[in-house]
């Protein structure tokens, strides 16, 4: 496999884009070629010593002419904001069963964790024609994420989570790069997109040396860090069951209602007294400088598994959507 070029369109979002462009660049050709058309035949009419009639231009046909060629360009224009408005606020849309993959940077890395469990560095590893979500992150300041065949860019800040989502629609290996200055080693803060067919992918996670899925590692952390002391259901402390949270609109102490994505359930254990739920002691303990980014996401992955039936329940071991042996030691 070689590493295509930056123009490869590798997603059916990029095609868009492309056609976007050209879209763009044919209306803007074919005006230039009008305007310096007229510009040429007048000046060729209209020269010097041309016996070319000049008196006063009828009126009533001026102002025809005028109408016609602003209502014309408005419409044009309306449509060209319309079509390529649709085209980027349809792909805003992420797919509800997208595979989601944690990306965090850190200078001058990428550091990916898979849903599976592997670890990859500076690489992203994805199957062919199924969506994919990344979650995103910085441990220290601003990077942007860049997959110029995806034509896709997004930034990636500190302290809070950005998304990206794309379904690669051809296998190979494409750039990825850092596109926001960070520092000395920038312009090296690169790497490779590499898309599989399905199949290729589940081997490729299998042969991971990871023993377990980020789920499950999640669990093993909110055992460890204490967080099931409190929040099991047979806990003699009063905190919010966990059970079913990711996605589910919560009622705060202060009235307000907020659904339960990745950024609440990032800032209630980080930032404990920012939003505190309704009917409950502002009791929980803040976990920064406690745990990694890396940890995070899983913790994250393992609260988002107990609202989601396709995620593997945290009986039956280790089997997520692309672990295709139930290997021992899971669960
Ligand atoms: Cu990270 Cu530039």
């Amino acid at each position: 496999m070689t590493t295509d070029s930056f123009m490869t369109a590798a997603s059916d979002y990029a095609s868009q884009v492309d056609d976007t462009f050209w879209v763009l660049v044919a209306i803007s050709g074919l005006i230039t070629l009008l305007v310096a058309s007229l510009i040429a035949g007048f000046s060729l009419r209209y020269r010097r010593g041309s016996n070319a009639w000049r008196g006063p231009f009828p009126e009533r046909l001026g102002r025809d002419v005028e109408i016609g060629w602003t209502v014309a360009t408005l419409f044009l224009f309306l449509f060209v904001f319309w079509w390529a408005a649709s085209n980027e606020l349809s792909a805003l849309d992420v797919p509800g069963n997208a595979f989601e993959i944690h990306v965090v940077a850190k200078q001058w890395m990428w550091r990916v964790q898979q849903p599976g469990g592997a670890r990859e560095i500076n690489e992203i590893h994805v199957p062919e024609n199924v969506p994919i979500r990344l979650v995103m992150t910085s441990e220290d300041v601003i990077h942007d994420l860049f997959l110029p065949t995806m034509r896709l860019k997004q930034d990636v800040l500190p302290g809070r989570y950005t998304y990206l989502w794309f379904t690669a629609t051809k296998t190979g290996v494409f750039h990825l790069t850092c596109a926001e200055y960070c520092g000395t080693d920038h312009s090296v803060m690169a790497g490779r997109l590499v898309v599989m067919t399905a199949p290729d992918y589940a081997r490729w996670t299998n042969a991971q040396p990871e023993a377990d899925d980020l789920a499950h590692q999640g669990e093993a952390l909110f055992r460890s860090l204490g967080c099931s002391g409190c929040h099991a259901p047979t806990s003699s402390v009063h905190a919010p069951d966990l059970h079913g949270i990711y996605g589910r609109a919560v009622h705060l102490s202060d009235g307000r209602v907020v659904t339960a994505d990745e950024e609440y359930l990032r800032d209630s254990i980080l930032l404990p007294m920012k939003d505190i739920v309704a009917g409950f002691a502002p009791i929980m303990p803040s976990f920064r400088g406690a745990v990694t980014e890396g940890e995070l996401v899983k913790l994250i992955a393992y609260l988002k598994s107990l609202s989601s039936p396709t995620l593997p329940s945290p009986a039956s071991g280790r089997g997520s959507l692309f672990r295709t042996s139930p290997a021992s030691g899971g669960g």
